[in-house]
């Protein structure tokens, strides 16, 4: 199958094309930038010569050029960021690029048509979702984006499209072409710069359990369909500790209730969008934090055999990738510095 891939230079795009790649399939990529091309894909093992064509998801221009040729597509690509300073890319993104994206996916005949929504389109504040809940009417720039952009998909899928939509957890992992904002946070964890965390939690996955299951959704006969792939719900408790264990670090963190922090993180994200440096509260983060949803993912694992990896494998290879590449020192890394 030739699969049209948005987002490729991304950390879920890149991952996903090495996962497609390796199931047999051809891959086109929809990219902006060229050059970004090579450093995303060559960590992976996958040819840097492959076949691309250049534009943007919110140009129908540059998707009418992508389409022809492709049997179906992922689109992948969008702003994710919950810095107050990305808003604007995301409203000027997210929703154009699904609408602009699937709509001329279906409208071209491919199948299937592939969207990468998130847990975040279905946030629920203490409840349990599944893939087929409504979606969530929790505010925030990000959180909207992806309501919006999941919406679009419904709506196709209502009306019989072959449109598959996965809603990944928080997504860690090695290999993140941009050092995105969860790479980063657990980053600026380990350099000491969260001491408070929010109560509640979210749901963690393996970039590289996302990708195997977008390899698998290409395989489905019965379509449209819908898939969470949460990973495993982590509070502040489990991630300090799986940190500890991990690094051998006393990492102290005091765990503080997300309404309490609501204001503080309302203020300092006010501040981010005048401030050049990251101000480590991002409001939508404590919110959706606290909204502690569960997510059930029992469709992905009966239908897809998905089982998530663990959370020691997940955090373990992010951390000695950050070390690697410099992002964290060997004190930083702790325990996880090869000997
Ligand atoms: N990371 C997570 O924790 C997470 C969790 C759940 C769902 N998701 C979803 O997964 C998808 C990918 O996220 P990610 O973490 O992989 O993000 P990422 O690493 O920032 O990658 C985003 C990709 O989208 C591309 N892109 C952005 N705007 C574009 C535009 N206007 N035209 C063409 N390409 C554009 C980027 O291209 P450049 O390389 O040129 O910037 C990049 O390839 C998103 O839909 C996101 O909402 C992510």
């Amino acid at each position: 199958m030739k699969i049209l891939v948005t987002g490729g230079t991304g950390f879920v795009g890149s991952h996903s094309v090495a996962a497609l790649v390796a199931a047999g399939h051809d891959v086109r990529l929809l990219v902006r930038s060229p050059d970004r091309i090579g450093p995303a894909l060559e960590p992976l093992g996958v040819r840097t010569t492959v076949d691309h064509v250049v534009g943007d998801v919110t140009d129908p221009g540059s998707v009418a050029r992508a389409l022809p040729g492709c049997d179906a597509v992922l689109h992948a690509a969008a702003v994710y960021d919950l810095d107050a300073r990305a808003r604007p890319a995301i409203a000027r993104t997210n929703v154009a690029g699904a609408r602009t994206v699937l709509r001329a996916a279906v409208d071209a005949g491919c199948d299937p048509v592939v969207h990468v929504s998130s847990t975040a389109a279905l946030l629920r504040r203490r409840a349990t979702v599944t893939p087929d809940s409504a979606l969530s009417r929790t505010r925030g720039p990000y959180i909207q984006s992806k309501v919006a952009s999941e919406a679009v998909a419904r709506e196709l899928q209502g009306a019989g499209a072959p449109v598959v939509i996965v809603q990944p957890g928080a997504v860690l992992g090695p290999d993140d072409p941009h050092c995105g904002d969860q790479a980063r946070r657990l980053r600026d964890i380990l350099r000491g710069r969260y001491p408070v965390w929010p109560s509640g939690g979210l749901h963690v996955v393996d970039v590289r359990d996302v990708a195997d299951v977008h390899a698998a959704v290409f395989t489905l006969q019965a379509k449209p369909a819908r898939y969470l792939v949460p990973g495993h719900f982590v509070d502040g408790a489990t991630m300090f500790a799986t940190l500890r264990v991990l690094t051998g670090r006393r990492l102290p963190c005091l765990v503080v209730p997300s309404p309490a922090m609501l204001p503080v993180s309302w203020t300092m994200s006010a501040l981010q969008r005048i401030t050049p440096f990251h101000l480590p509260a991002d409001h939508e983060g404590v919110v959706f934090i606290g909204t502690a949803t569960r997510c059930d993912d029992t469709r992905a694992r009966d239908e897809l055999g998905v089982e998530p990896r663990s959370l020691i494998e997940t955090y373990g290879d992010t951390i000695r990738w950050l070390h690697r590449t410099g992002r964290l020192t060997d004190s930083q890394a702790g325990a996880l510095v090869p000997r």
